[in-house]
């Protein structure tokens, strides 16, 4: 990853309960600082703001959901963390120093996984770590590991076509964890698949994010997902000009979606989008 000139985040890094979550390892790093970001894009030669002056810090391990209408600027807003777009103002911060374009430490999980149908689950796995240098075995090995990770060792040979839609989107998240990314953000991961599978995604993704290091960005529509992953939601606007909100998740894990301290957060959280 390029580097400009490093620099302070806001909040220093404390350390954070993220740690005895992660098994009593302390996360190396990972902490993201969005810092005023604002975007517009240019619509029929007008500029369309997206993004207005947003904040947010995310501590090492954390996980981050980020929250709002259709049109809101979610995806926007991960594409700028991921490096993939750059924003007209305002700056990412890792650790404390600015990115300037997509880098290792951080790995994306689209909602379309985009295997390559080619290749088997193992070596879809293992592209990527041989892309970076490693030899066809190491990458292999490792790949077999994350194969094994998302519970899809009786599946490494299979091709892409060969898999359902929740399995081949934890092969997905299998090839962005395979790199050890510091960042895993994931955009809508599960917004194609059906309730049960879901779930059921959902409570891997929470036992994967306490079993592996990484601190986690998930955008997501789904309100419920968001309260059952995160330890702090961020709401964008719906009207460019309002701020952004938090709702803090203070629950412990494994999450109960039946618990009443959830059921309670969940409303609040569609309070905040004026439902019921
Ligand atoms: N590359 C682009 N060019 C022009 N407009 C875009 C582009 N990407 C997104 N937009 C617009 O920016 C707004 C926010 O998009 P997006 O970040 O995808 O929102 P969300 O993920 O919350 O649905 C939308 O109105 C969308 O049409
Ligand atoms: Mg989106």
């Amino acid at each position: 990853m390029a580097l400009a000139e490093p620099e302070t985040a806001d909040r220093p890094s404390t350390q954070s309960h993220a740690t005895e979550r992660h098994g009593g390892k302390t996360p190396a790093g990972g902490a993201v600082t969005i810092r005023d970001l604002s975007k517009s894009y240019t619509i029929n030669g007008r500029p369309f703001p997206v993004l207005d002056r947003v904040s947010h810090h995310v501590e090492a391990g954390e996980v981050l959901s980020i929250v709002g209408a259709s049109g809101s600027g979610k995806t926007t807003l991960l594409r700028v963390i991921a490096g993939l777009e750059t924003a007209d103002q305002g700056a990412v911060l890792i650790d404390g120093t600015r990115v300037a374009g997509v880098g290792t430490d951080r790995a994306v999980v689209f909602q379309e996984p985009r295997l390559l149908p080619w290749l088997t689950v193992l070596d879809n796995i293992a592209f990527p770590l041989e892309n970076r240098g490693a030899t066809k075995a190491e990458a292999r090995q490792r790949a077999r590991h994350y194969v094994d990770l998302v519970g899809l060792a009786d599946f490494a040979d299979a091709l892409p076509a060969q898999l359902s839609g929740g399995m081949a989107q934890r092969v997905g998240i299998a090839r962005a964890l395979a790199v050890k990314p510091e960042i895993l953000l994931l955009d809508e991961p599960f917004g194609a698949l059906d309730a049960m599978t879901k779930i059921t995604l959902q409570e891997e993704l929470s036992r994967i994010w306490r079993e592996e290091n990484v601190t986690m960005i998930l955008v997501t529509h789904d309100l419920e997902e968001a309260v059952f992953l995160a330890d702090r939601v961020l709401i964008l606007p719906r009207e460019k000009g309002e701020s952004t909100r938090e709702i803090v998740v203070d629950l412990p894990r494994p999450r109960s979606r039946s618990e009443p301290r959830f059921v309670k957060l969940r409303e609040q959280l569609l309070n905040a989008f004026g439902l019921h």
